[in-house]
């Protein structure tokens, strides 16, 4: 006899939640450890900053606001692709990056996160695949899974610089998958990719069918004097999706506003514009005022965006200063972006180490694992934190490492 359905103790059935959400949510052991401290009253310095609202940058909250003030905020007159004054706003930034565009290749979401989710959306069948560096951004994992995408990694390599392992990408490729993902610069690697990557990525995509997303969200961030072009430069022998947003462009996460920019083959933009805006108009999500507002805010993004890079070079240089005194640990080559990746000795996990230098040297990093590293002895640190936090924290670093060195 067939074993009866569970009930719940007043008799009734309980509810069915979809395998997509059977989420692990307990916390990681650097999250458990920074909670610990904070309620003990430690004062960390925490490394793993990324939110540019907090970390004492000057805003023009004047000029902010004042955006948001304006008679057609109170419009309700939806386009599903964004408002075409904002777009035209979109198209002046890619005019400031050497990339004409016109607004019919744009659409607007909410976030690049949720642009994301229109792609897989339109690209993907359920269980299809999407191929994705490593180490790479983590919500990827969570964005492929509630879109019921399978993300299959191709690893990078590091020789003096990031690399993608064409040969282990190629391997990945599958009669599933739909599309490749690159970050422009990458998240937290802070490489570019290459001219010579590009022509190789584009090549395999026409090839095999496949659309090239690329998310560009740091690409105003770079650390050093070269300066690498966006995706929407140049010729699009395959369909391409670029993505960014204000989150860091503008450093106004809160502001919610990014968008999709199509490119490539006539055909394939115009029936992918065409389906992307059916997606876009079923949520009709995009804020109106804050539409009204990106104009004046991108034109102006100036005004943060020296401040962060500013603030990431100096921390950078803090950071150089500071391991030139050590052998133990390196900082891996860096392009563009907000972090700065440490090569440590693999003494234990990364993620124990991580919580030991919140518990007794009161820094908190990310570990390595947190952008699926695939093995131990590597640490993540954000260079958009303040100044003398982030100068405690890499002496706490550094004194830690110190220590150990008498044992080498
Ligand atoms: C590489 C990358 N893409 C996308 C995002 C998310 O951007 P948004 O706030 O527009 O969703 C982030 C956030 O940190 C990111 O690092």
């Amino acid at each position: 006899m067939s074993k009866p359905p569970p009930t719940m103790q007043n008799g009734s059935m309980p509810i069915s939640f979809a395998r997509r959400t059977a989420w692990d949510l307990t916390s990681s052991e650097t999250a458990r450890a920074l909670d610990e401290a904070r309620a003990a009253g430690q004062a960390i310095c925490n490394l793993t900053a990324s939110n540019p609202t907090v970390a004492g940058f000057e805003y023009n909250e004047a000029a902010i606001i004042t955006a948001l003030s304006v008679p057609a905020v109170f419009d309700y007159d939806p386009d599903p692709r964004g408002i075409l004054q904002a777009r035209e706003a979109v198209c002046a930034y890619y005019g400031d990056h050497s990339a004409p565009m016109q607004p019919n290749q744009l659409t607007l979401t909410t976030s690049t996160s949720e642009a994301y989710s229109y792609l897989f959306r339109l690209l993907c069948n359920p269980h299809d695949e999407v191929l994705i560096a490593q180490p790479s951004y983590p919500l990827f994992d969570f964005l492929a899974q509630i879109c019921d995408v399978r993300l299959n990694p191709y690893p990078l390599f590091y020789d003096h610089g990031w690399h993608i392992d064409f040969a282990a990408l190629r391997q990945q490729i599958t009669p599933r998958t739909r599309a490749i993902a690159i970050v422009h610069p990458n998240n937290p690697t802070g490489h570019f990719t290459s001219n010579a990557e590009r022509v190789q990525l584009e090549a395999l995509c026409a090839e095999h069918g496949l659309a090239l997303i690329v998310d560009e969200v740091f690409l105003d961030y770079p650390l050093t004097n070269e300066i690498s072009q966006s995706f929407a430069t140049g010729d699009h022998p395959a369909l391409t999706f670029v993505l960014s947003g204000l989150s860091k462009i503008c450093g106004l996460p809160q502001m919610k506003a990014a968008w999709i920019a199509a490119f490539g083959p006539d055909r394939e933009v115009a029936t992918a514009l065409d389906r992307i805006e059916v997606i876009a108009d079923t949520y009709l999500s995009m804020n109106a005022p804050i539409q009204h507002a990106m104009g004046p805010w991108l034109a102006t993004r100036g005004h943060i965006q020296n401040q962060i890079r500013s603030r990431c070079r100096a921390n950078l240089e803090t950071l150089d200063t500071l391991l030139s005194r050590q052998r133990l640990v390196t900082r891996l080559r860096v392009d563009a972006g907000w972090y700065a990746i440490l090569r440590v000795p693999a003494l234990m996990d990364d993620e124990d180490l991580a919580a030991l230098l919140i518990r007794e040297h009161e820094v908190a990093v990310h570990p390595g694992r947190f952008f699926a590293f695939p093995e131990s002895g590597w640490l993540v640190a954000s260079l958009l934190s303040p100044r003398r936090c982030f100068l405690r924290g890499t002496e706490s670093i550094y004194r830690y490492f110190n220590d150990l060195s008498d044992l080498y």
